[in-house]
């Protein structure tokens, strides 16, 4: 179960805080993804606290959950925002986020999103290629601005976690090859609308151990020596994100940990320290509440055919990820083992496999931790409109997204003449 104190059965009901999750079912209806308030401002807080004085700035990766409302409650923390689109960048503005506080990553920045982002004000854009950095500069020349960048590096260095979800072994796409970024820092002196200020690195996502961090950001220190020493002044580190959560029985470092050891790395040096966590912020204050529609019993298998799919979370069906699935009013008798499935015309189409449970047509399941990359990376697969959402605070519940209808789905859409 999650780590989050926000998420508990109180008689034999399950909870977000004060509201029993069947209360949220009937005004809201299925599937609905619902976050706490209260593990949110918690998972910030500890991440902030953590730098215990240290000059630094937490931005939030925004692509593991952007609604607005999460957004805001962040921005008013204090939070930074790590953005990879146009897009985002719109998101963050219309929630309230300071564009100070905003670093820009992303292989692919077109030349629209970075005028965008220039105009804004934002304070880095984590530039990945050469031919970027040219694109970045004739944009801002274009506007008479100067960007601040950092480069993003790749530091060679093996997270450990799914191959889809693992950024910074140098067969990746992403960031410049160690060898060629000293090369390309000393460069950037040609290019009269950027300005070099700071130093970038993400290796991946869902990181369990310390150990790929501690040595990723000893080879940025190696970096940043060099740089210092050729007369480069480098303002700001920016570590990434990628701390792992728990979903089952892995065993992440706390927050505090993780940023002891890069605070302990990094020693006496100067420089603001960034990171962009997504998933620690929002994995956990987040669950998919969902009704069983029908159980279907084969002579092979067990199934729970749940109203929430593939579509509303990806995650199992795409890097066969586990999520805890709990029964959202506990009820011990006649446990089977099922496969729980949703509706869409896909074999890929599960939220889990062989979960013991004592299920009857009607019930709710609350699928666990799916704050970070749920609703994000939803889609309207089949037709379907995506989920509600709504945020709990207390006793309160609000609503943060309306269920999309399919009248909003086809609406863009438009027949021959
Ligand atoms: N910064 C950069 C440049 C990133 O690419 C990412 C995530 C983050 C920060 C945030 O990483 P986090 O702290 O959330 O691990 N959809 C996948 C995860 C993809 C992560 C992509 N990049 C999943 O559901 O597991």
């Amino acid at each position: 179960m999650s780590g989050f104190p926000s998420f508990a059965y109180h008689n034999a009901r399950f909870c977000v805080e004060s509201v029993p999750l069947d209360r949220i079912a009937e005004e809201f209806g299925t599937p609905c993804y619902v976050y706490s308030r209260a593990a949110l401002t918690a998972a910030y807080q500890e991440f902030d606290s953590a730098f215990a004085g240290r000059d630094h700035l937490v931005c939030y990766a925004v692509k593991a959950n952007s609604n607005l409302a999460i957004l805001n409650l962040f921005a008013r923390l204090g939070s930074g925002f790590d953005i990879v689109s146009g897009g985002e960048l719109q998101r963050v503005l219309s929630a309230g986020g300071d564009p100070q506080k905003i670093v820009f990553s992303g292989v692919g920045k077109r030349p629209d999103e970075m005028r965008a982002a220039l105009n804004a004000g934002i304070l880095c854009f984590n530039v990945e290629s050469e031919a970027e950095l040219i694109t970045l500069n004739q944009i801002a020349a274009e506007i008479g601005k100067i960007a601040p960048v950092s480069l993003r590096v790749n530091p060679d260095v093996d997270a450990k976690t799914h191959p889809y979800i693992s950024t910074g072994l140098k067969e990746n796409k992403f960031g410049i090859p160690f060898d060629e970024a000293e090369k390309l820092y000393l460069s950037i002196q040609q290019f009269p609308n950027v300005h070099a200020t700071g130093l970038d690195c993400h290796i991946g996502s869902q990181l369990t151990e310390l150990d790929p961090f501690i040595e990723a950001c000893g080879k940025i220190l190696d970096l940043l020596n060099r740089l210092e020493a050729q007369g480069l002044q480098i303002e700001h580190l920016d570590l990434g994100g990628g701390l792992g959560i728990r979903y089952s029985t892995e065993k992440p470092p706390s927050a505090r940990d993780y940023i002891a050891a890069l605070c302990g790395g990094i020693g006496r040096r100067s420089q603001r320290i960034l990171i962009e966590p997504g998933r620690a912020l929002v994995g956990n204050a987040g669950l998919l509440l969902t009704r069983v529609e029908y159980l279907k019993h084969t002579p092979y298998r067990d199934f729970a055919i749940v109203d929430a799919a593939m579509n509303d979370l990806i995650r199992p069906a795409l890097y066969d990820a586990y999520h805890e699935i709990l029964p959202v009013i506990a009820n011990g008798n006649d446990v089977k083992t099922y496969q729980i499935v949703g509706p869409v015309c896909e074999t890929g189409d599960f939220l889990g496999h062989d979960r013991k449970l004592a299920l009857s047509q009607g019930d709710l399941l609350a699928v666990m931790s799916a704050g970070a990359y749920g609703m994000s990376m939803s889609s309207n697969y089949n037709t379907r409109p995506r989920a509600a959402e709504v945020m709990v605070d207390g006793d309160n519940i609000h609503l943060i997204r309306e269920r999309e209808s399919v009248e909003q789905l086809i609406a863009a859409e438009r027949i021959l003449p």
